[in-house]
């Protein structure tokens, strides 16, 4: 079995109560989805990255991918968002507040995967870089929505809130990985480096394909950010570029909360005019090339050439 069946494998036979249906069946439902599984992936293979056996870190990528899904179930109860995965949002087919307690209870479910690493003298570190790399994602959030509501949002503010609310558990996952691999603790950090630089990239990405991708392999409705009046990359980037007129009417479309097709679609214009699609790009490639570089610290191995891959992989994907 691939290590990526491993894992799917893996969530699907989580030993969930089936009641009370209500707390259990919109996980199932959510795991069910799928997705793109990048995370448990990176955890796994950041520890056959030490010449370890990467299915030892297969709890810990389970954790990460659970942490992952519990974050999105609330994340799409903050940004309104209709559907994740092509599928209606867990808030959209039940309600908020089925989402917010099958959320905790999932964050519970995640955490509890780490036990088995209670016997090894590295579970210290490794549970309270889990919960470190929790409360950042909650920053990274909060920053996130606080960004909605301000009009002087700048490039450095945007890397350092995606930084937490993404960037932070690919590079956890990562560290995690290494952890259980063995590594020196400079080698953890050097390990974590490299999820960090993908995880920015991917976010940046994120934003693009939200405003770019065909909603049908996205799986998340066009445009939402700017529908939802988010600072992405796009925007600020645009705000840097763009004429007083035109950022005072930019400003007023994210802040209404209500753009109309017609206001997406001068949104894209003014993206295409001022270059933003291509630099956008741009910042994604390097993003992912910095990410492959350091990986070629480390020696060949059948996990580091699977890292490579997923780079590759990502920096062409379509959802
Ligand atoms: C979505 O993550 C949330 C972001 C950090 C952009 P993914 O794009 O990895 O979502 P799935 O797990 O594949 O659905
Ligand atoms: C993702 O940000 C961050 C987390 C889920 C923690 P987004 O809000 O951009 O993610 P999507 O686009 O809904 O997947
Ligand atoms: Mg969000
Ligand atoms: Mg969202
Ligand atoms: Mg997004």
């Amino acid at each position: 079995m691939t290590v990526s069946a491993r894992i799917d494998a893996r969530l699907n036979e989580l030993d969930l109560p089936a009641e009370p249906t209500s707390l259990y069946d919109p996980i199932r439902y959510t795991i069910a989805l799928g997705g793109k599984r990048i995370r448990p992936q990176l955890v796994v293979l950041s520890c056959g990255l030490q010449d370890a056996d990467p299915l030892a870190a297969l709890d810990a990528a389970i954790a990460v991918e659970l942490l992952h899904t519990f974050t999105l179930i609330h994340d799409d109860i903050m940004d309104n968002a209709d559907t994740r995965r092509g599928k209606p949002t867990v808030y959209r087919k039940w309600n908020a507040n089925v989402a917010i307690l099958s959320g905790d209870a999932l964050f519970a479910v995640a955490i509890r995967q780490l036990a088995g690493y209670a016997k090894y003298p590295f579970y210290g570190a490794l549970m309270d870089r889990f919960l470190e790399g929790t409360q950042l994602v909650c920053e990274g959030q909060a920053m996130d929505m606080d960004f909605e509501s301000r009009t002087d949002v700048t490039l450095p503010e945007y890397l350092r809130m995606i930084e937490r609310k993404t960037s932070v558990l690919l590079q956890v996952g990562m560290e995690l990985g290494a952890w259980i691999g063995k590594a020196d603790p400079e080698i953890v950090t050097g390990t974590g480096k490299i999820g960090l630089q993908a995880g920015l990239a991917f976010q940046i990405q994120d934003d693009l394909l939200d405003a770019t991708a065909d909603p049908r392999i996205f799986g998340k409705k066009a445009a939402g950010d700017i529908r939802e009046g988010k600072k992405t990359y796009l925007t600020l980037l645009l705000l840097e570029r763009c004429d007083q007129r035109e950022a005072q009417w930019v400003h007023t479309i994210l802040k209404q909360k209500s753009a109309s097709d017609s206001d997406v679609t001068r949104m894209l214009e003014l993206y295409r005019d001022y270059g933003i699609f291509a630099d956008t790009e741009d910042v994604i490639r390097t993003g992912y090339r910095t990410a492959g570089e350091l990986l070629e610290r480390f020696h060949p191995s059948e996990s580091k050439s699977g890292i490579r891959d997923i780079l590759t992989q990502l920096s062409t994907r379509e959802s």
